[in-house]
């Protein structure tokens, strides 16, 4: 079966009906890859799953909402949308905006996100807008800037953001068979963590999984008003896509942690890169720094004895690591540089011993 991404596949939990236009990059089914590497340094005793996002079209989840979101705009006759971002959802928007022949206008947090985000939004002709200041700033302008003019927000405070993105449960639950025992996710504007909750609870409700996940969710230390119980000013983290000191979906994602019985934690810029590096060098799998808060947190709660023997835990990650090449030149080591000589190579391969004998 030919994949025409999450509307077509699981339209009977979407508020879409025949008459709505179906505006789609094909995102969705993305991998879920079993991380046997990373379990045996973490606790082989563990089951960890790895849900990658970067794998969507524009190269993280926001996709799975924005498909809804942009959908929905355009059977109410929009033309154009707007948005706040740290970067994906402003990606996302000017890609579903071109591919709908409308205009996106998307305001960012000035030198503050990824080179390769930037550069998404401005390559698909949106009209990209540097805020001197930070995401919740850009975020409460936007939201009046909708009240006054005919542009659809698409933050997830648009209902059909949160309504796509739960399509990462059904797919986690389909690979699987059933629901994890833990679901993991970083959390920044808490969009996302509210959407799989909801979409885990849905799919029990339709009889689809027999067990609902325990919510992990985490924010980075120096971005962490959920954890605090306040909102954060000065939002700082290495992490730019949850640079967010004021969380829009707040209550959803104490909701999401409290019915589930879950988790809501920080961990420091220091244990995200750890799991970062880990994730990239283990597995195989580029992600982004945000996205890996959800590793580092499994690792920090495994540390502390939180998990018993053969719990399966997902992490989501959640964006793709070619976006912030920067981040990941910054904390790799330095290439070697040498002249164009055989053996000056093979010195630096530690081969120069077999040379001599050639
Ligand atoms: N990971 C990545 C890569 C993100 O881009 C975001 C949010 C999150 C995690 C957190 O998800 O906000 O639903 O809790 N990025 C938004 C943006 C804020 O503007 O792209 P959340």
């Amino acid at each position: 079966m030919l994949w025409n991404g999450v509307i077509d596949k699981y339209r009977d939990f979407f508020p879409v009906t025949d008459s709505t236009p179906v505006i789609t990059l094909k995102e969705g089914n993305t991998p879920l890859f079993k991380a046997d590497n990373l379990v045996k340094v973490i606790n082989p005793a563990l089951e960890i799953y790895l849900k990658f996002e970067g794998a969507n079209p524009t190269g993280s989840f926001k996709d799975r909402g924005m498909t809804l979101a942009v959908s929905k705009a355009i059977e109410t006759g929009a033309k154009a949308i707007i948005c706040a971002s740290t970067g994906n959802t402003s990606a996302s928007a000017s890609a579903y905006a071109a591919k709908a022949g409308i205009q996106a206008f998307v305001l960012i947090p000035e030198g503050k996100i990824s080179l390769g985000k930037l550069a998404q939004a401005m390559i698909h002709g949106a009209r990209v807008i540097q805020v001197e200041g930070n995401f919740d700033e850009a975020l409460s302008i936007v939201k009046k800037i909708s009240e006054k003019y005919p542009m659809v927000l698409v933050n997830s405070i648009n209902p059909f953001r949160i309504e796509g993105q739960k399509s990462a449960s059904f797919e986690v639950s389909d690979h699987l068979g059933e629901a994890p025992e833990y679901h993991s996710l970083p959390v920044g504007n808490a969009g996302n963590i509210t959407a799989y909750w909801r979409g885990y609870k849905e799919y029990y409700d339709a009889g689809r999984i027999k067990n609902l996940p325990r919510m992990l969710g985490f924010q980075a230390a120096g971005a962490a008003p959920i954890v605090l119980g306040h909102p954060v000013d000065r939002p700082e983290t290495i992490a730019t896509a949850i640079r967010i000191g004021n969380p829009a979906s707040w209550k959803g994602a104490l909701q999401a942690r409290d019915e589930s019985g879950g988790r809501i934690e920080a961990v420091t810029d220091e244990e995200i890169i750890e799991a970062y590096r880990m994730i990239a060098s283990l597995e195989g799998i580029f992600c982004e720094p945000a996205s890996a808060a959800s590793v580092a947190g499994v690792i920090k709660l495994n540390r502390e004895g939180y998990f018993k023997e053969g719990d399966r835990v997902v992490c989501t990650l959640t964006g793709n690591g070619l976006k912030d090449p920067d981040t990941a030149i910054r904390v790799s080591n330095v290439p070697i540089k040498v002249k164009a000589d055989i053996e000056e190579v093979e010195k630096i391969l530690g081969y120069e011993i077999y040379s001599a004998h050639r």
